[in-house]
């Protein structure tokens, strides 16, 4: 078997593994996930809670905005409080209060220290007793406990609705006034708090860890870090380094990729431009629009960690709350990055195989129109459902989920599946003819295809919950999109489009680039498709989820510690012609990509993912700097790189000014570094430091998060937005002055 058979091989092999075992894992996830019981009892009988409640209330949440609005196990935003760490240590001190009254007829703190040491104790065994009767279906409290659940649900009742008593905590939790309009949803809400938090104290039935492996941090209850978090976390960054040796040896061998002498002219300059590649033109214009909207609704939704629910005094939160502005917000830096790579796909496709198949333009022109439609529509409806013209069920199928990315109705997931699978189709047929013919290029073509055909398909995961799933399946299911995606199809695409650019270009050896491309391929897909599991150790999967997870997520990094290479590689390609200064910026932008995948993807991501870090941090804004530095350093940047690519081929030579592109890139760069190394991971570490050190639950409470440290780091990341914003504004007058000037001859 030859080199490259044995590396399609390799990769056919590490597939099916990998998905061997996910799927093996979401089994144990769909049978050991947290049970939800027909009701919750006490010892005499008295009903507290019903499983319908339980289940409408995770429902109300995702209304009331859900991952938008605070998170629960972790996962959702980070104003409000995690509410399952936030019930629970509320309810450990509400039992222990009356638990003190009982036995020794005082408030806990007012009792001698050994008395508050068994009132605590007697707590503590109490939360983590598993008291789930599996036959009946019941989980029997004391009643103690059920009154210690009635003085926490008048709390989230009343915080849930317009009652004056807790206007500044709302304020403070960026919460609008009535988020929920109903007494019965605020009710079940509160049974849905309880069982998350509940979940999150009780011991898995036969073991002495609780069904989030203990995670959130609370000395009061015992949940402390497993003995199994520090071990995993140890062999994890042994074997990081393993493999970073390992690769490093592995490329002092490599082939140089480079041409040794690279083309006179540009084999690109007289392209013909077939019809269906002009119709992606517009393409990139909504890119830009759809950016810069972005960029203005984030601002906003960071103002409102400081101001609430106003606007500089403007009492935006009546017609736009935070949960509105976060969800597009994040719903639209999915929707540009995708637009730019459909687009990007569109347009390369003819320019690869030189073929343009009948109805190409009118199929770019139909997907355009659905893409419009999609935007629009579900950024409507989503509106439409916070502010409460919809019921459950509708908002699940038609408004917002309350998800964080997977955040649109069904109806519209559906159609944005539809999207990429239309796009696949227009890929596909163009591309054909250089697939199925013996070249060069042929594996590396197939590869990007194979990506693309993944990055369809695997949208169909976000569809693979129903209205009313269990909040553990759900996590499960929505992670293989968003991590799948992110850290799996999407750098195989990026890289595989990226060396064919430049293979195109004349400027890397297609035979030798095509094996690193596979290679690559491998070592991503080795890492990155069980990597899923770094986002469930603590949503309800079972404890050896977090030993599949810390090791493979691990290996995710290696090859992003060593990007480096490619960067300086693909900057020097800059001087090899003078020709290659027509590409300049698509060039300096590729680099910027290496170097966010390198310290946004690859050093802020392992930050966090050790299991024993991720234990303290997760929910943070650690994981936000993260986000931020890797979703718009590595794949926001690669699309404005992919987009500067296209314009230059659909743009005649002078038109095409420069200058500005210098200055949108550098604002950008800098404003992105600002705001991530001058606010978000100080804040991060800010909250870290709490959560160690006290818990979780106090982290994000807002004596942290008002803190004056984090509202004047806060308000110092406004520079940094606004060099952003500008760097943002540059690029559409860049964009603009070219279609002016083209429309002026
Ligand atoms: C370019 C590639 C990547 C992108 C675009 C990306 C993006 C993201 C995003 C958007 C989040 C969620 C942030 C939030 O909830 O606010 C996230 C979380 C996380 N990422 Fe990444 N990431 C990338 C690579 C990596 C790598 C290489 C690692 C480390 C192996 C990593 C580890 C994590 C961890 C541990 C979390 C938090 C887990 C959780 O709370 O579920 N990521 N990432
Ligand atoms: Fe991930």
């Amino acid at each position: 078997m030859n080199y490259s058979k044995r590396l399609w091989v390799t990769l056919l092999v590490i597939c099916l593994f990998s998905f061997g075992v996910l799927l093996w894992l979401g089994g144990e996830i769909y049978q050991q996930a947290p049970p939800i019981p027909e009701r919750v009892v006490t010892t005499d009988g008295a009903t507290v809670y019903t499983g319908k409640q339980i289940q409408d209330g995770q429902q109300a949440w995702f209304a009331a905005g859900g991952q938008q609005l605070g998170s629960v196990w972790g996962h959702g935003s980070y104003v409000a409080p995690d509410w399952s760490a936030d019930w629970l240590h509320r309810e450990a001190l509400a039992l222990r209060d009356i638990i003190a009254q009982e036995k020794f007829h005082g408030a806990f703190d007012a009792l001698p220290a050994e008395q508050q040491v068994v009132a605590g104790e007697l707590m503590k065994q109490e939360m983590r007793r598993n008291t789930w009767d599996a036959e009946r279906n019941v989980i029997v409290i004391t009643p103690q406990r059920a009154q210690a659940i009635r003085q926490l649900s008048a709390h989230y009742e009343g915080l849930f609705s317009d009652a004056p008593a807790f206007h500044q905590l709302r304020v403070d939790y960026a919460m609008k006034e009535n988020t929920l309009s109903s007494a019965a949803d605020r009710a079940d809400l509160s049974a849905f708090f309880f069982w998350s938090a509940w979940a999150a104290t009780t011991d898995r039935p036969g073991d002495n860890i609780t069904y989030t492996s203990n995670w959130p941090h609370e000395p009061l209850v015992g949940n402390t870090p497993s003995a199994s978090l520090g071990i995993w976390s140890i062999a994890s960054v042994i074997l990081l380094l393993a493999g970073i040796g390992a690769l490093v040896w592995y490329h002092m061998r490599d082939e140089e990729e480079t041409v040794k002498t690279s083309p006179q002219t540009d084999p690109l300059f007289n392209v013909r431009l077939t019809p269906s590649m002009r119709a992606t033109t517009k393409y990139f214009y909504v890119v830009i629009a759809l950016f810069l909207v972005q960029i203005l609704l984030g601002s906003l939704t960071a103002h409102y960690a400081v101001e609430g629910q106003d606007f500089f005094g403007i009492p935006l939160s009546r017609i736009l709350p935070y949960t509105v502005l976060r969800s597009w917000h994040t719903q639209l830096s999915v929707l540009w990055i995708a637009t730019a790579w459909l687009a990007t796909g569109l347009y390369i496709a003819p320019l690869i195989s030189g073929h343009e198949p009948r109805f190409q333009r009118a199929g770019v022109n139909i997907l355009f129109v659905a893409l419009l439609v999609l935007v629009v529509g579900s950024l409507a409806f989503g509106w439409m459902s916070t502010m409460g013209y919809f019921d459950a069920e509708q908002n699940f199928y038609i408004g917002s989920q309350g998800l964080e990315f997977t955040n649109m109705g069904r109806m519209w997931q559906w159609l944005l599946f539809a999207g990429l699978i239309i796009w696949l189709l227009l890929v596909g047929r163009a591309l054909w003819p250089a697939i199925s013919r013996p070249s060069e290029n042929r594996g590396l073509i197939t590869l990007m295809f194979l990506a693309a055909v993944c990055i369809g398909l695997f949208y169909a995961s976000s569809l693979m919950w129903g209205y009313r799933a269990h909040y553990a399946i759900i996590e499960y299911w929505r992670w293989w999109l968003v991590h799948l995606w992110v850290e799996g199809f999407f750098e195989v695409f990026a890289t595989a489009v990226i060396a064919l650019i430049f293979c195109r270009l004349g400027l890397i050896r297609p035979a030798v680039a095509d094996k690193a491309t596979l290679f690559s391929t491998i070592i991503f897909l080795f890492g990155g498709i069980l990597g899923t599991l770094h986002h469930l150790y603590f949503t309800g999967a079972p404890i050896s989820v977090i030993a599949w997870g810390a090791i493979f997520s691990a290996l995710e990094v290696v090859p992003l510690s060593i990007v480096g290479i490619e960067a300086a590689h693909n900057y020097r390609l800059l001087n090899k012609a003078p020709w290659i200064q027509r590409y300049r910026w698509m060039i300096v932008f590729f680099v910027s990509v290496a170097f966010w995948n390198m310290v946004g993807a690859g050093l802020l991501g392992f930050a966090i993912n050790p299991p024993i870090s991720l234990y303290y941090v997760q929910g943070l804004n650690l994981t936000a700097a993260h986000g931020h530095a890797a979703l718009f350093g590595v794949y926001g940047l690669l699309g404005i790189g992919l987009m500067l690519f296209c314009l230059r081929g659909l743009m005649e030579d002078h038109v095409w000014i420069d200058g500005l592109l210098k200055w949108a890139f550098w604002l950008m760069n800098i404003g992105l570094a600002w705001m991530v190394f001058v606010t978000l991971v100080p804040v991060g570490i800010y909250q870290a430091w709490a959560s160690v050190d006290k818990g979780l639950w106090f982290a994000r409470s807002a004596e942290v998060v008002h803190s004056s440290v984090v509202e004047t780091l806060v308000w110092l990341r406004v520079p940094g937005d606004i060099i952003f914003g500008v760097g943002g504004l540059l690029l559409a007058v860049f964009a603009l002055r070219l279609l002016v000037k083209v429309k002026r001859r």
